[in-house]
């Protein structure tokens, strides 16, 4: 009885383990109105200071980085592919007069293709790079002469007749607490982290989203398209999968309400 209890147990932490350290992958569409989406609503954090995702919209994408839980808060603002995907610049406030602290002219955005950017911040610079065929180029940075507003909150948007398809890739790792002062050195200190302390079981695990390198723009796509699989097979393994989940549970739950011998 004892060793079939901890068979189940174990195979639950085996279970949980593996969808932790697999990370998930979170889709997010923006309407054509402008108004911001918050992603800590979607579980991604403004305290790592990294911020990488694939973009789909023709024109006039934003990302706010927001020192408040609206964009009524001073904020600054990203906008990728403005004027007709002509031109992408970072700007503090949203109003289209404000200077453009840094620009780079060309077509950032592509209405059929996912394109990938990396937004990283620490206390005075902002930086974006472009992956996938640019290979982690330099897009747009800014240092700010004082100190940035503390970035509390990122938002998405897009406008102008332009919807966005979005793609955060969230990893979850085993971590504790001691890492939530984030200093500049954040991300590498997090990595080491994660490495060192391989094989604990530590419990609190919480989200942290890290960079991913997706190898070609066509295998991410074929990745990310579930074929249908119309075979009866499929969904009787996929009912069997379930129900040994539920009675594992379930086992456990019966055990306890047993009188002990
Ligand atoms: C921004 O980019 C510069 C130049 O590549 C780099 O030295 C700096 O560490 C970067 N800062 C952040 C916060 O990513």
């Amino acid at each position: 009885m004892e060793f079939i209890l901890h068979t189940v147990i174990l195979l639950l932490v085996f279970l949980v383990r593996l969808i932790l350290i697999h990370g998930a992958d979170i889709y997010i569409t923006t309407p054509e109105t402008r108004d911001y989406t918050f992603l800590s609503n979607h579980g991604i954090r403004a305290t790592d200071r990294i911020l990488t995702f694939q973009l789909e919209a023709c024109n006039n994408a934003y990302v706010g980085l927001m020192s408040g839980s609206s964009d009524a808060q001073p904020l600054y603002e990203i906008d990728f592919g403005a004027y007709g995907n002509t031109v992408s610049f970072i700007r503090a406030g949203k109003s289209s007069t404000l200077p453009r602290l840094d620009e780079t002219n060309g077509n950032a955005l592509d209405c059929n293709i996912y394109k990938e950017f990396r937004i990283t911040w620490d206390d005075n610079t902002i930086n974006v790079s472009h992956g996938l065929e640019n290979s982690w180029s330099p897009f747009l940075t800014w240092t700010s002469p004082t100190t940035l507003w503390p970035i509390q909150h990122i938002g998405i948007s897009t406008a102008y007749g332009a919807k966005g398809k979005w793609i955060f890739h969230i990893q979850n790792f085993p971590t504790t607490s001691e890492l939530t002062p984030c200093a500049a050195s954040c991300t590498k200190t997090y990595t080491c982290h994660c490495q060192t302390t391989s094989g604990t079981t530590t419990s609190s695990n919480t989200l942290a989203q890290l960079k991913i390198e997706r190898k070609t723009l066509s295998s991410f796509k074929r990745r990310h398209q579930s074929a249908s699989d119309p075979r009866k097979t499929s969904i009787y393994i996929g009912c069997v999968g379930i129900m040994v989940l539920v009675l594992s549970v379930a086992f456990i739950v019966i055990l306890d309400l047993l009188p002990r011998a």
